[in-house]
């Protein structure tokens, strides 16, 4: 269930565009930012709000791979394996996470706060490589002793949030987060 709060934002969006089609991304986004993916039923109240067929919701939404149709965990951890990254160690960092997770690949913890996907491209970042995303947000120019301070800063921050997802904004603020990227 989306909160009152996002429902007004949808409606902005709705009122602010000459074509209600246009508000669609930004209200996946919003509900994204709640709720952390795109369930069929807020999928359903988007759609009621832009007064459009859930199915013009769902192909933007399982179009683009930073919106999520499926549960994930408080935290998406993202990391990057394209050339520039590969150079610089990001499969050794990437082995190195999925033991901190307890992952064989990719996947949620079993308590539920972390959705590993090692796998994504190049993030136009290439220049700090190595890189992660979580939420969102980027970390760069990782080690093992930066990425133990993450983790441990980022588990610390889950369990202020019981209840949804972490807010990117709220990732932003943790060690190593660069200031560039966020929104
Ligand atoms: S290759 Fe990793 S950010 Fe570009």
């Amino acid at each position: 269930m989306i909160s009152e709060k996002t429902r007004q934002q949808i409606a902005q969006a709705r009122d602010s565009f000459p074509e209600r089609r246009s508000a669609i991304l930004p209200s996946l986004h919003a509900v994204q930012e709640e709720v952390g993916y795109l369930s069929e039923e807020a999928i359903d109240a988007i759609a009621e709000i832009l007064d459009l067929h859930p199915n013009d919701i769902f192909q933007v939404a399982s179009f683009y791979s930073l919106i999520h149709t499926e549960k994930k965990g408080k935290l998406l951890v993202e990391v990057c394996v394209n050339l520039p990254c590969a150079l610089r160690g990001a499969d050794r960092l990437l082995e190195y996470i999925q033991e901190k997770l307890d992952l064989e690949h990719e996947g949620t913890t079993a308590d539920g706060v972390f959705t590993f996907r090692p796998t994504i491209e190049c993030l136009a970042a290439c220049s700090w490589a190595p890189m992660m995303q979580v939420n969102q947000r980027y970390f760069e120019n990782l080690t093992r002793e930066r990425i133990d301070q993450i983790f441990e800063e980022l588990r610390e921050l889950a369990a202020k949030f019981p209840d949804g997802p972490v807010p990117g904004a709220e990732v932003g603020k943790v060690s190593f987060a660069t200031e560039r990227t966020q929104q």
